[in-house]
């Protein structure tokens, strides 16, 4: 996906003189991933993918760390699937609690490509694992921060459920951990056929189908590893769902 290939941190490791190339992402249309949405700095550098639930955007907290230090000083903006931009204003903040961060958004969603996520319920969904993706808006250039309300996708290969991740997390490296601020978090460990590389990319959520055909979330990228094939951390949002996992 985009970032795919990080180029940034490729150009920081001096590992990369040709950037431009995406690794293993494809570009997708926003209107299949209800919910997607990004929070964008003064400059459009992206701070974070998101979803947005019932008036609720909804990230991993190292972002919502992230927007509540920025928002001491200066206004943020959400962008929507679509493009539409609404104003997260100075001197706000949200809330943290298990790992995530909730902000509320007062403006509306409602066109027909920009609805609210559905987050996987793992009681009455059953997914169709061969359709899980990391979603992002995250780019390929050196200017791999800003956004151009360009989504990119890279299908899931592997995933452990989270009390599986519980029990492989101390195998991982750092950079595969990323930051956890808080303990208690649920994770699942994901591996895709590209890699998720920086701040383009933190927060992707992951999108599965349902056998029934519905569109639903299972996660949210707090890790960024950068690597294609390499295990990279997402917030569970299947309540630690046993049977979210496969590939392994
Ligand atoms: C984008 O979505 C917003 C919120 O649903 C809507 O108000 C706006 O008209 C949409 N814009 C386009 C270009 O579809
Ligand atoms: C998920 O379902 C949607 C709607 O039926 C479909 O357009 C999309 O291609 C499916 N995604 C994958 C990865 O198969």
């Amino acid at each position: 996906m985009s970032c795919l290939i990080a180029t940034s941190l490729a150009v920081l490791l001096g590992l990369a003189t040709f950037v431009t190339s995406v690794k293993d992402g494809t570009e997708v249309d926003q209107c299949g991933y209800p919910g997607l949405v990004a929070v964008l700095a003064p400059n459009d550098a992206i701070v974070c993918n998101g979803i947005l639930i019932s008036g609720t955007l909804v990230v991993p907290q190292i972002c919502g760390v992230g927007m509540d230090e920025f928002l001491k000083s200066n206004d943020l903006t959400l962008v929507y699937g679509n493009g539409t931009r609404a104003t997260i204003p100075t001197g706000t903040s949200g809330t943290l609690t298990g790992g995530l961060y909730s902000y509320t958004i007062t403006n509306p969603l409602g066109s027909a490509c920009n609805i609210d996520a559905t987050v996987y319920n793992s009681d009455s969904d059953t997914l169709d694992t061969s359709t899980c993706e990391v979603v992002g808006f995250g780019s390929d250039s050196l200017s791999s921060k800003i956004y151009d309300g360009v989504v990119y996708a890279s299908t899931l290969t592997k995933s452990s459920s989270s009390p599986c991740c519980d029990v492989i997390m101390n195998s991982l490296t750092s950079s595969q951990k990323g930051v956890i601020l808080d303990s208690t978090a649920s994770f699942n460990c994901l591996i895709a056929t590209g890699a998720v590389c920086g701040s383009g990319d933190l927060g992707a959520p992951v999108y599965c189908n349902t056998t029934s055909g519905a569109t639903v979330v299972t996660g949210l990228t707090s890790s960024t590893p950068c690597a294609s094939s390499d295990t990279f951390l997402v917030h569970d949002l299947t309540q630690g769902a046993t049977n979210f996992k496969f590939g392994y």
